[in-house]
């Protein structure tokens, strides 16, 4: 009973494939989930309602509402109830209107309302599924945070041999029951992680800022919380901030503002991300009034702001981690290496500059991992959420006690 008290939505698309669905409810009720099947109009021709009525032990959801009585199949409290949105199986164009907001059923606008992590099952003909339009939709649903369960090789429907089979039952229970032991993988951990710009004030009108859009730190801690990690997500303005009941957000503007919650809050984590682009210097005097434009030039006199990392380096503990970014133009990687050491961080995210796609703003990113003993992960262009969990990964390997077992492994 791996999956008891897990409730779980099945999605069924219309295809050969949804047969399979019936085996999958049977596998997933066996392991004790509750399920609500949802199936597209076209889905009830392929496999009956009544038989995944009946192995599910719940009617099933085709409509908005019950023609008989006008009962609405409320798609929110759907998506408020399940701790997965499994669909399986997906097909071509079921995946083509997901990757862009199409809500025509009650499928698509339940995953559209659903706050719980999404599972898809690709089901197709093999040049449905080999077409650059299926494969840039797969990825437009990976970058999401979609967890994509690849189309096995073997025979198809249309008689041809290929990839885009729906991956087996089996083989798809195996997968959920992975991410529920994943998602609570890290559930006794609590990281802090600072994001997006900070604003420093010249006068009430005007300030100094960058364009950090906070991306790469909400896919962090997106990422992070995801897997059962709690996170205090401490941000400047940026324009995206991360949305998951794991997650704390504190919003700050100015780099002391960030630096004190930082610094109040570090004591109660186990380790800190420092993914903020935070302003080196502040203006030394803030002007109370709008500074009128008078005379020929105007200087503004600035004074260094505090360091967040070297100073959460300073008073790290032995138990904790922190890792820090960098953004270099010339030797990159002997100076992020002297970063880490000056800041005492356990790793830094040395940021690509040179490649289109990478750095700031982009949704992509393409960034080297630099340990302590100055061994490299490289990872390549890919999106920001694909890149936070490589990053997770590589941190989580390194720590034991990431996996609640107490003591740091370096
Ligand atoms: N950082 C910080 N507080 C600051 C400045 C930077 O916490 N006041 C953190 C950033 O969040 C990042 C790391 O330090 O994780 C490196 O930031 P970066 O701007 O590349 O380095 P600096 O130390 O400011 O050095 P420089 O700008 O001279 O390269």
């Amino acid at each position: 009973m791996r999956l008891k008290g897990k409730h779980i939505i099945l999605g069924v698309t219309g295809g050969i494939a949804a047969y399979k669905a019936a085996i999958l409810i049977r596998l997933l009720v066996k392991e004790g989930a509750e399920v609500k099947v949802i199936m597209t109009p076209l889905a009830k021709e392929f496999i009956t309602p009544l038989t995944l009525a009946t192995l599910s032990k719940n009617p099933i959801l085709i409509d908005f509402f019950n023609p008989e009585n006008g009962d609405w199949n409320s798609h929110v409290d759907l998506g408020l109830w399940a701790d997965l949105y499994l669909i399986a199986p997906a097909s071509a164009n079921t995946m083509a209107k997901m990757a862009n907001g199409v809500a025509d059923n009650l499928l698509l606008t339940t995953y559209l309302s659903a706050k719980c992590p999404v599972m898809v099952a690709p089901a197709m003909d093999l040049d449905m599924y080999n077409h650059p339009a299926t494969q840039r939709n797969i990825k437009v649903l990976q970058s999401v945070g979609n967890i994509v369960i690849e189309a096995a090789t073997g025979e198809l429907a249309s008689g041809l041999t290929g990839k885009g089979r729906m991956e087996e039952p089996e083989n798809i229970l195996t997968s959920v029951v992975d991410f529920f032991l994943n998602e609570n993988r890290f559930s006794n951990i609590k990281v802090l992680v600072t994001s997006g710009p900070t604003f420093e004030p010249i006068d009430p009108v005007r300030f100094i800022g960058n364009h950090s859009s906070g991306k790469m730190g909400s896919s962090l801690a997106e990422s992070l919380a995801r897997q059962g990690v709690k996170v205090v997500f401490i941000t400047g303005p940026a324009k995206v901030i991360p949305n998951h009941p794991n997650v704390e957000v504190i919003s700050v503007k100015t780099a002391e503002e960030m630096y004190n919650a930082a610094l109040s809050n570090f004591p109660s984590v186990d380790g800190a991300i420092m993914a903020a682009a935070v302003a080196d210097y502040t203006p030394t005097i803030v002007s109370n009034s709008k500074i009128k434009r008078e005379g020929e030039e105007l200087t503004i006199k600035l004074k260094p702001t505090k360091d967040i990392a070297a100073s959460l380096g300073k008073t790290k503990r032995e138990d904790q981690f922190l890792v820090g970014f960098a953004l270099e133009t010339d030797n990159e990687f002997e100076n992020a290496y002297k970063k880490l050491k000056s800041k005492n961080l356990d790793f830094i995210v040395l940021n690509s500059l040179k490649d289109s796609g990478a750095g700031f703003s982009c949704d992509t990113n393409k960034v080297t991992v630099i340990d302590k003993e100055n061994k490299r992960l490289s990872i390549d262009l890919k999106s920001k959420t694909e890149v936070a969990n490589e990053i997770v990964d590589f941190i989580a390997e390194k720590f034991d006690w990431l996996r609640g077992e107490g003591k740091s492994s370096l």
